[in-house]
């Protein structure tokens, strides 16, 4: 069974709380929170005092996404404000920090992980494999929602699939970009059982049925 994660980067800044809730009745076990520093991506969103203001109104699991360069200048502040779920991208420092990210996030008793933009191969994620208890394999550009699927990802989809199946059962595999009811089904068949989906999640009339249909 699938897990989606909407991604409150879709949702009514004005009306978060409201719409935070909403998603808790909806059915969603998860919250997809993306963290873009206008320099890993050309876009700006939220800092961890966002996540530090979300974490009292939910018991949902905090997945946390960061798409900035040297995470690791910043995963204690995302761990103490409260994330479950931390991931860094492969791509957003040298190996070594990557490694010390991680091993930070562990250390804080929050769940690592590693994220991968499209252009990059699964194979990167190799090296960090032993340590991440989620690899999220972007399925648009980093940086903004509202995007077409990708769905030239799904061969490094089953690929990781494989390598997560062989070298760390239990890891969880979640795509993020451009999911709908139709492009989710897609990610499953490939080997997903996380994903995020922001726009059509907050544009869907029905959220229940949605979190169903992604879920079922
Ligand atoms: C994009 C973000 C996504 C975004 C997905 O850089 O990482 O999480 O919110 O939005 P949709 O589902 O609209 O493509
Ligand atoms: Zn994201």
């Amino acid at each position: 069974m699938a897990i989606l994660s909407p991604s409150i980067l879709a949702a009514d800044y004005v009306n978060l709380e409201r719409d935070i809730r909403k998603t808790g009745e909806a059915g969603a076990r998860w919250l997809h929170v993306d963290i873009m520093d206008g320099h890993f991506v050309p876009n700006l969103s939220f800092g961890y005092s966002m996540v530090k203001a979300i974490r009292p109104i939910t018991d949902m699991v905090l997945d946390v996404h960061l798409m900035i360069d040297c995470p690791i200048r910043y995963v204690e502040e995302f761990c103490k404000a409260g994330a479950d779920y931390l991931t860094v991208h492969v791509e957003a420092d040298t190996p070594e920090n990557i490694h010390a990210a991680l091993d930070k996030i562990a250390a804080m008793g929050v769940r690592p992980g590693v994220v991968v933009k499209p252009r990059t191969p699964a194979e990167a994620v190799l090296p960090f494999l032993d340590k991440c208890d989620l690899v999220l394999v972007m399925t648009v550009e980093p940086g903004f929602g509202g995007q077409k699927f990708m769905a030239d990802m799904m061969p490094k989809l089953r690929t990781l699939r494989e390598m997560i199946d062989e070298r760390r059962p239990g890891c969880h595999l979640e795509v993020d970009g451009g999911v709908d009811t139709v492009t989710g089904e897609i990610c499953k068949e490939n080997g997903a059982d996380v994903l995020v989906a922001g726009s059509a999640f907050y544009k869907a009339a029905d959220k229940p049925a949605f979190v169903r249909q992604i879920e079922g």
